[in-house]
């Protein structure tokens, strides 16, 4: 049985779930209801998390690390940053003869970047974000707050997926989006 205090919390942290939600869907409609976007469902990211769950985790993250610590930066580009930035459009865990996986880590931002240009007309931020969120595996530091904030939250959502700690707020958003 919850005290009316943890009851007030949790609503307060319910609330700030739902907010961060609704900013995700109006920064980034076009992302979120393409088909590429929704075939990264199919594949997986780490334990049991979906590449598609695992980019909107890191963009809540992203959005709540941001608010939390009052860092001044640009939240449009910040989430739509966050949802593009593992968008490299296959399953690294299946061997591939032609187009190996092995390096996976550190050439999928290059990947990314390349297959999100072509569909979208992405800022100097976004295209940081998504080049340098696997630093310090790839040599050259984000140069852009906005990127410091998705790799730190890229970094935390990966650890606990590979615990298998978080199932992804994807799951959740699925959820909040059917209420
Ligand atoms: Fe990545
Ligand atoms: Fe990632």
């Amino acid at each position: 049985m919850r005290t009316p205090r943890q009851s007030k919390r949790w609503q307060k942290k319910l609330d700030d779930y739902r907010n961060n939600y609704r900013k995700i869907q109006r920064a980034a409609p076009d992302i979120l209801k393409s088909d590429n976007f929704y075939r990264t469902k199919q594949h997986i990211q780490h334990g049991n998390v979906t590449v598609n769950d695992h980019v909107r985790d890191v963009a809540m993250y992203s959005l709540a690390l941001s608010e939390k610590l009052h860092i001044s930066c640009n939240r449009e580009e910040l989430i739509r940053g966050a949802l593009l930035h593992d968008y490299f459009l296959y399953d690294w865990h299946t061997p591939d003869k032609v187009k190996p996986h092995r390096l996976h880590g550190f050439f999928h931002p290059g990947r990314a970047l390349k297959n999100a240009s072509r569909e979208y007309k992405l800022t100097d931020r976004e295209k940081d974000i998504i080049r340098k969120h696997m630093w310090p595996l790839t040599p050259i530091p984000p140069k852009y707050r906005e990127a410091w904030i998705v790799t730190t939250a890229d970094k935390w959502c990966s650890l606990m997926e590979t615990l298998r700690l978080h199932r992804g707020h994807g799951a959740v958003l699925e959820q909040l989006r059917e209420d």
